[in-house]
């Protein structure tokens, strides 16, 4: 790393003491360098959840958790939802740019010619039941796009990072939206080379021969919001399982489908869907206190969904914006949602609760979006998907990255706590392959 201020710090255990580097990125946060620690002292570091290991250099995206900061390539996602739309962000997580008027042209185009899915992968959707999950059927079906795209190693796809991107980001987007046509038994939807990313995929989701869909601009904006604001978040859970993965040299769709399982689980991005089956349920019972109780007592595992994040400490500067446009959205359509209300009492109810203000648990990316999705006639099942879409460039950027600048497989180490060895006779019998 070139202009990083390199210092050293020593660590002493028993008798011996080790200087270890201390490597310091572009905001001043400093990081022990450990790499060599265990040949030069036997010692592994233990750090369970990686909360507090730096696991790369990268220069995708800042986040500064204690003061609510959150910046693509060095350029403050409030200024990127203002100024742009979704496809210039991914051009943006990838390229480490903007793009000129040229670039994004072309970069459109590709979109374009990227968008239709392999006819033979229809058949992909008889196959599973009518009511599997989407997250499911797309992680299934990206890792299966390398048998339809081959020639997709590493080098080459580096080489051609903007066709890469591309056909990933703008087929599975067809894909999440035939998914969603199929569940409710409806003729699937074609890409449009007329509309822009966002609109394109709300007509494949909602266009129909008997009702044809309208495309409201400020529902393509919001969606572009939405992606935008969703397109990376450095080394969350799905994004180190595809930088994991990728450093086995597997091929890009492989650890996109390993993005998304790890996506889908409800602590990750399944939560905005988990958060409206909790509004729902709160609606229903009526007591928003006996549920803010239920979060804090440490003998029930029930948690308030939507609020608290590993990284943020303070109001995640997502959740800020997209409150903001929920409440805007909500009114310009006219269109009024009790869920909202019940997240509102919520909200007031923890942040003024000690329990929640110690902890420092605030309102996450998800606490709102599907409000938001809701309104815009996302299906609840599909909040997710919805989330694995607008995350893709972040995952393809970070692959890069690490194609391009790691050169070890990741291979964590581990404290055995097992048995020693088991020195008396452990088989039930003497000679079992005779039984
Ligand atoms: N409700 C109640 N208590 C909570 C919550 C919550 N939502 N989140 C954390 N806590 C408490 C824990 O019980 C724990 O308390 P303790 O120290 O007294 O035992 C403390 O806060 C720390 O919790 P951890 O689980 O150790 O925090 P971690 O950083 O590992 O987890 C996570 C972060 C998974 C997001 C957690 O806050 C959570 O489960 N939130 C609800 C699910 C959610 O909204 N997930 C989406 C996150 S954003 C995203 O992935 C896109």
């Amino acid at each position: 790393m070139s202009n990083e201020k390199i210092d050293r710090a020593t660590l002493t255990f028993g008798d011996r003491s080790v200087e270890l580097p201390v490597v310091t990125g572009t905001e001043g946060e400093c990081a022990l360098d450990i790499s060599h620690l265990r040949e030069k002292t036997k010692l592994v570091t233990l750090d369970p959840g990686l909360g507090n290991t730096a696991s790369c250099f990268s220069k995708i995206t800042y986040i500064d958790g204690e003061r609510g900061i959150l910046r693509y390539r060095g350029i403050p996602i409030e200024k990127l939802v203002e100024k742009v739309m979704f496809i210039d962000v991914a051009y943006l997580l990838v390229h480490g740019v903007l793009p000129t008027e040229e670039e994004r042209h072309n970069f459109s185009q590709l979109l374009n010619f990227n968008s239709l899915m392999h006819e033979d992968m229809r058949h992909f959707f008889d196959l599973f039941p009518h009511d599997a999950h989407p997250m499911h059927i797309l992680s299934t079906m990206i890792n299966a796009m390398a048998a339809f795209y081959p020639n997709v190693d590493s080098k080459s796809l580096v080489e051609n990072i903007d066709q890469a991107t591309a056909r990933v980001i703008s087929i599975v987007r067809t894909m999440a939206a035939f998914v969603y046509k199929k569940s409710i038994g409806e003729p699937v939807v074609y890409p449009r080379h007329d509309l822009s990313y966002c609109a394109n995929f709300l007509n494949m989701m909602f266009d129909s021969p008997v009702k044809p869909y309208q495309i409201r601009p400020e529902t393509v904006r919001l969606l572009n919001i939405l992606f935008i604001l969703h397109a990376d978040h450095e080394q969350n859970c799905s994004t180190t399982a595809v930088r994991v993965i990728g450093s086995a040299q597997v091929n890009l769709y492989a650890t996109i489908s390993a993005g998304i399982s790890a996506l889908s689980g409800p602590l990750h991005g399944g939560a905005n869907q988990a958060v409206i089956e909790m509004l729902r349920t709160i609606q229903e019972d009526g007591d928003v206190d006996k549920f803010i109780k239920m979060a804090k007592d440490k003998s029930n595992p029930f948690r308030l969904m939507g609020f608290g994040h590993r990284v943020y400490k303070i109001y995640d500067p997502r959740a800020s914006i997209i409150r903001r446009e929920c409440e805007q959205y909500l009114k310009t359509i006219h269109y009024s949602d009790p869920l909202l209300d019940v997240a509102h009492r919520i909200e007031e109810a923890a942040l003024k609760d000690p329990y929640f203000i110690d902890h420092h648990l605030y309102p996450n990316v998800d606490f709102y979006s599907g409000i938001l999705y809701r309104a815009m006639g996302i299906p609840e099942n599909m909040f997710t998907a919805m989330f694995a879409l607008a995350r893709l460039p972040g995952w393809v950027a970070h692959w890069q990255e690490m194609i391009g600048s790691q050169t070890k497989i990741t291979r964590p180490r581990q404290v055995y706590v097992g048995k020693p060895l088991q020195t008396s006779d452990v088989f039930a019998s003497k000679n079992p392959l005779l039984i």
